[in-house]
C-alpha cells in the first residue's frame, strides 16, 4: 500500500512550548483514519507541523515517500495533501466561487472542478456569488471541503469539520466524506464527535499529551463507539 503521509517520531514546538513528543502517524492510499483526543492534546499541531506552522525540531514528515526537511505551507497541497482547517478560514472578501477557485491554485490535475463541487454541494451553486463568510456555518464548512477538493488531493486533512454544527448538517457531511472516500481520496479526520468517526473512519489513532497512545480498527457498533469515547472523555 502506498504511503501518502508519514510522521515519524516528530517533536514540534511553538516557540519554547514543546507540544508534540515523538509523534508517529501514517496514512496510506485510500484509507480513512480518525485522529482523536481531548482538547489541547496537539491534534491541530499535527496539521500545523505538516504545514510548517509549528516548528519541527526532531523526526521526519514524509508526503508520498518524499521527506520534507523543512515543511512549508505550500508544500503539502502541491504534493496532494489538502487541508480543511479548524475554524474553516473562508476568505471574507471573496465570493463562494472565488473561495473554491483558491483551492485550484496549486494546479493539480484531477476529477474536481467548480461544476463537480456544485454537484456535490448544490447549495454552493445557489450562493456562488455571495461573499463566503455570509454563508451559514454548515455552508461555510461545505465550502471549506469544496475548496480542499479543488486541489485534487490524494489525502484531505479535516480538522474538526463538524465543530458547532447541527446534527442534520453533520449527517450531510458524513455522507459527503464517505462519497469522497469511496471515490479514492484518503481522509485524516480529526474529530470529537465519535458517532461521526464510526460512520466514516476505518482506523483510529488516539492522542494524549502530544503523542499517539493507542490505535486500532474502528468498529461501527455500540461497543466500538464506547471504546473511542474513552479517549476523548474529560
Ligand atoms: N500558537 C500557539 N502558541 C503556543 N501554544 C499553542 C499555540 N497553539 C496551540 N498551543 C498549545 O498547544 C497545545 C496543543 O494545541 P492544539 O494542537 O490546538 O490541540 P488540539 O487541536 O488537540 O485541541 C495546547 O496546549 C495549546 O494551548
Ligand atoms: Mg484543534
Amino acid at each position: 500500500m502506498k504511503s501518502l503521509l508519514q510522521l515519524d517520531k516528530v517533536d514540534a514546538f511553538y516557540g519554547a512550548a514543546h507540544i508534540l513528543h515523538g509523534l508517529t502517524l501514517a496514512v496510506n492510499e485510500g484509507e480513512s483514519v480518525a485522529l482523536i483526543g481531548r482538547n489541547g492534546v496537539g491534534k491541530t499541531t499535527v496539521v500545523n507541523t505538516i504545514l510548517g506552522l509549528a516548528s519541527m525540531r526532531a523526526g521526519t514528515v514524509r508526503i508520498g515517500g518524499e521527506t520534507l526537511a523543512r515543511p512549508r505551507t505550500y508544500m503539502a497541497a502541491q504534493r496532494g495533501v489538502a487541508v480543511v482547517p479548524q475554524g474553516r478560514c473562508i476568505v471574507a472578501n471573496l465570493t463562494v466561487e472565488e473561495n473554491l477557485q483558491l483551492g485550484a491554485a496549486v494546479g493539480r490535475k484531477g476529477p474536481w472542478s467548480v461544476p463537480e463541487i456544485y454537484k456535490l454541494f448544490p447549495i454552493l451553486q445557489e450562493r456562488a456569488h455571495t461573499p463566503g463568510t455570509a454563508l451559514s456555518g454548515g455552508q461555510q464548512q461545505m465550502l471549506a471541503v469544496g475548496r480542499a477538493l479543488m486541489a485534487n488531493p490524494s489525502l484531505i486533512l479535516l480538522d474538526e469539520p463538524t465543530e458547532g454544527l447541527a446534527p442534520v448538517i453533520v449527517d450531510q457531511l458524513a455522507t459527503i466524506f464517505n462519497k469522497v472516500a469511496a471515490q479514492g481520496t484518503a481522509l485524516l479526520l480529526i474529530e470529537q464527535n465519535m458517532s461521526l468517526v464510526v460512520r466514516v473512519a476505518k482506523r483510529y489513532c488516539a492522542m494524549a499529551k502530544g503523542s499517539v497512545v493507542a490505535e486500532g480498527r474502528v468498529e461501527n457498533s455500540r461497543a466500538g463507539l464506547h471504546d473511542l469515547e474513552a479517549h476523548v472523555m474529560v
